[in-house]
């Protein structure tokens, strides 16, 4: 079956994800696959973002977000950060016009006082040139944890109360909520990792509560459309509950 007719599957199935998140995983490993130094497998993976983000678009995904960089990330070899800072940019450079006639508005989450002048600067670019966008919306999250992003959260609230401004019977999960890098967004409906692992890698541990997990054994830089939208009839398939029992059996005619 070709990525098409998945795309037409989905459609007829109806509930397509407003939000989908990604773990991009496996970059090294297919570098590495192919006896190639670990940047050249990021750069891979820089143009599987391209066929996933226009992949998403087609299939009406309003939010993507997607886990670039990690604040662990930061431990890696200075030639592989720097890499990944190159690519961030070069990203932006090729990538900005043309989302931003696709309608694309796009954001990087995270830490990113801590990126590379020229990295900070074509991130400001994009996000002014796509600010008004709204059929899609990619969150690049580079210098990103989870639990750090909740601290923060944790800490805006604390000065709140502290001036006065925020009373503390008022802080309740939507206050917390709206604090955190994702507050004008829907929680991910989908969680989709790449490359086999289970495990959530401290990636929107608050946001993710009730979304389904799909786990897809391919690659990063080898993960393209049929691959998502594969993923996206595995959600539909998916039974959600958001903890409740199933909706009651219509009565018997
Ligand atoms: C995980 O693979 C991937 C990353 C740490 C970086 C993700 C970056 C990209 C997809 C390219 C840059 C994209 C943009 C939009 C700037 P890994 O290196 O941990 O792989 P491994 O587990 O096989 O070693």
């Amino acid at each position: 079956m070709t990525a098409l007719d998945l795309l037409d599957q989905l459609r007829l199935n109806g509930t397509i994800p407003r939000h989908v998140a990604i773990i991009m995983d496996g970059n090294g490993r297919w570098a590495s696959e192919r006896m190639l130094p670990r940047p050249l497998g990021h750069r891979s993976g820089m143009k599987a973002v391209r066929e996933i983000v226009e992949s998403a678009l087609e299939a009406g995904v309003e939010f993507l977000s997607l886990f670039a960089f990690s604040q662990e990330n930061w431990q890696r070899p200075p030639l592989e950060i720097s890499a990944l800072m190159s690519l961030l940019e070069e990203y932006i450079q090729r990538e900005a016009d043309e989302l931003e006639g696709e309608g694309v508005r796009v954001r990087v989450l995270g830490d990113i006082e801590r990126l590379t002048p020229p990295a900070k600067a074509a991130v400001a670019r994009v996000t002014a040139q796509t600010a008004d966008n709204t059929k899609l919306t990619l969150n690049l999250f580079i210098s990103y944890g989870s639990r750090a992003e909740m601290v923060r959260a944790a800490r805006r609230i604390a000065d709140e109360v502290q001036a006065g401004s925020l009373r503390p019977e008022q802080v309740d999960e939507a206050a917390f909520a709206a604090r955190l890098y994702t507050a004008d967004c829907p929680d991910p409906d989908l969680l989709i990792r790449t490359s086999g692992e289970q495990r959530i890698s401290n990636f929107l541990l608050w946001q993710l509560a009730y979304a389904e997990i799909v786990i897809s054994p391919v690659l990063w830089p080898d993960f393209g459309r049929a691959n998502l939208y594969a993923a996206i009839r595995e959600y539909q398939n998916r039974d959600r509950r958001f903890g409740r029992v199933p909706a009651a059996a219509p009565p018997p005619a």
